[in-house]
């Protein structure tokens, strides 16, 4: 497999989850030639603080510069989990993605409006990579799972159907919550990629890489 990881903020949750980065970095050694990069979402500490500059009468420009600034914050310590297995944070994707023996670990691009998803969905066109998205939920359910106890996930589905359960609230509000943003999901269905939501289970992550049986959800054309 060779994937770009979309690492959900809400996996990393605050107070950071340390015990999971250190599993996850072992997971990440294994598989450091299979990942292309890391590009780490902004989780808890994006929401609280968007909330606030909501709060405070933001623009949607600054809540989302905010935000920007909390995946950041949040790359930087996946990056310190990952000591000599990753290149280290790396403000921009395109001068250092090489395949190799290190990962590269990113946040949100500058520009307010993108999310971290979109990024990594760049990155995956760009380097004709997977998609692998890993969120604090086990893939994508019928329904929200965090309000409906009855939830089913999904095991395949379509761009489409996912794009339809995507539009959640306001569609380009800043923190929305879902696994994929929107305009991640229009990248990854204008090339076809390969997409992947798991859970932050590290052996199911391993079945996936090794190619065994894994759960979550394989979205296809
Ligand atoms: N159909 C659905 N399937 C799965 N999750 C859903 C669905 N609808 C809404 N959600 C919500 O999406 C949440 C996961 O997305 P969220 O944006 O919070 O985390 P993330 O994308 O992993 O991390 P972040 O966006 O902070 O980087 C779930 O906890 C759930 O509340
Ligand atoms: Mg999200």
């Amino acid at each position: 497999m060779k994937a770009v990881i979309s690492l959900g903020g809400s996996v990393i949750g605050f107070p950071p989850d340390v015990e999971w980065l250190k599993r996850f970095r072992s997971f990440v050694k294994e598989f450091r030639r299979d990942i292309v990069g890391i590009v780490v979402g902004g989780g808890q500490i994006a929401r609280t603080y968007i909330g606030a500059a909501r709060e405070l009468g933001a623009s949607k420009f600054l809540q989302d510069r905010v935000g920007i600034n909390t995946t950041l914050l949040n790359a930087w310590l996946v990056a310190s989990a990952l000591g000599d297995v990753s290149h280290g944070f790396a403000s921009t994707f395109y001068p250092i993605t090489v395949e190799g023996e290190k990962v590269p670990v990113f946040g949100g691009t500058e520009y307010p409006g993108l999310t971290t998803d979109f990024a990594a969905a760049l990155l995956a066109e760009m380097t004709g990579s997977d998609f692998v998205n890993i969120t604090r939920v086990g893939g994508i359910y019928d329904k929200n799972p965090d309000k409906h106890p009855d939830a089913k996930l999904i095991r395949r589905m379509s761009y489409a159907e996912l794009l339809r359960l995507a539009q959640v609230g306001d569609k380009r509000e800043p923190g929305t919550s879902f696994p994929i943003d929107i305009a991640a999901i229009h990248i990854l269905r204008r090339s076809n990629i390969r997409t992947y939501v798991v859970g932050k289970d590290i052996k199911n992550l391993r079945k996936l890489f090794r190619g065994e049986e894994w759960t979550g959800t394989e979205i296809t054309p």
